[in-house]
């Protein structure tokens, strides 16, 4: 009986698909966080797990950043299953993001265009959201990704990844910076040699100090876009590794909206995401391994919305994936689809 609501919240799923995406995103958060504990577990054989980056995962499969911006759905989004929840994106200060209509459906693609702009209730609400985790339900990991303000300077930008890092180190497994977004005005250029010097060199520098206070150690990882040639990302691979930087998080949306079936015109500004980005994300990952070791971490994500897609981007060379707009059009079904199918 309890877990009937499974069942007809699977049902609830066709008509928020009716709804603005934003308002049934919306909506679809409120209800899980209401009813976490209605699901029936989702059992894992021990074959599954994944140990990473001095983590260990229940499976491969997590949440991707951008879903639960603000950490208040943590526990009705673990209970569907996911072995890791990637909070976030935060900025320090809260922002609105972009003018609505801001995210798009594409059904015939199973693919989102959005231009969300890091919309966010900041950091300190996220921080709020975890420490009321007295006694947490969800024991997966957390992963928190960090940004920066809108209308802080490209130049100042460090100066915000650090303040989010010290607000939400001591509550994060892992910690992921969003250098990629297409909607925050000129942030992807920190995924040049010197932006990723210039960022990741200080958080590394910060984090060594607040790793001593907390002694834990939490991991560092970077979240790339898909958008870059092979040359760029051979560039930030070498890089990422000899800053001694983590993991690689790939991908994050695209620019390249010619990948749909019929792309929108005129064109909708912001990032497509969805089955039309896995070739790519596949694609970069495969470039990745070229130049990284074996074991190095990279969380593969961008275009799973099948069992099938989720092997494809592990057998590309992936630890972990994530999914979003699977999610977004599929639920909870495509989370125990994904894990019953994985080898
Ligand atoms: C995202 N994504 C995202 N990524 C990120 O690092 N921080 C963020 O805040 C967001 N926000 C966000 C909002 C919306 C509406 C979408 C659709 C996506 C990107 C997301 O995490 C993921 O990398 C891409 O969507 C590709 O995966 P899927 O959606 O193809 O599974």
């Amino acid at each position: 009986m309890k877990y009937a609501f499974s069942a007809m919240a699977q049902g609830v799923l066709p008509l928020l698909i009716r709804l603005d995406p934003e308002l049934a995103h919306d909506l679809g958060l409120r209800g899980l966080g209401k009813f976490a504990g209605c699901w029936p577990p989702l059992d894992t054989p021990a074959s599954l797990a994944v140990k990473s980056m001095g983590l260990s995962f229940r499976h491969p499969l997590g949440l991707a950043a951008g879903f639960d911006k603000n950490g208040d759905c943590i526990e009705g989004l673990g209970a569907l299953g996911f072995s890791h929840l990637e909070l976030g994106t935060v900025t320090p200060r809260p922002q609105p993001g972009n003018p609505k209509p801001r995210m798009f459906r594409f059904p015939a693609d199973s693919a989102l265009i959005n231009r969300m702009g890091f919309n966010n209730k900041g950091v300190d609400h996220l921080v709020s959201r975890l420490r009321q985790r007295r006694v947490p339900r969800y024991e997966g990991i957390l992963g928190i990704s960090i940004g920066k303000n809108f209308d802080t300077p490209l130049e100042r930008a460090l100066d915000d990844y650090l303040i989010c890092l010290r607000k939400v180190f001591e509550y994060a497994d892992y910690i992921a910076v969003n250098v990629s977004s297409p909607n925050t005005a000129r942030l992807r250029e920190l995924q040049s040699r010197e932006g990723l010097k210039a960022v990741l060199g200080g958080l590394l520098e910060e984090r060594s100090r607040l790793e001593q206070r907390i002694a834990r150690r939490v991991p560092l990882l970077v979240k790339i876009a898909p958008d870059l040639d092979d040359e760029d990302l051979d560039v930030l691979a070498r890089e990422v590794q000899s800053l001694g930087i983590d993991g690689i998080i790939a991908t994050n949306t695209t620019i390249n909206h010619a990948l749909l079936q019929a792309p929108p015109a005129p064109p909708l500004p912001g990032g497509l995401s969805g089955a039309p980005l896995h070739p790519r994300s596949v694609a970069v990952i495969r470039q990745l391994r070229r130049v990284l070791p074996a074991g190095f971490p990279i969380i593969g994500v961008g275009g799973i919305v099948s069992p099938e897609r989720a092997k494809a981007t592990l057998a590309a060379g992936a630890t972990l994936i994530q999914i979003y707009t699977g999610f977004a059009y599929r639920g909870a079904t495509l989370v125990r689809e994904i894990v019953k199918g994985l080898p």
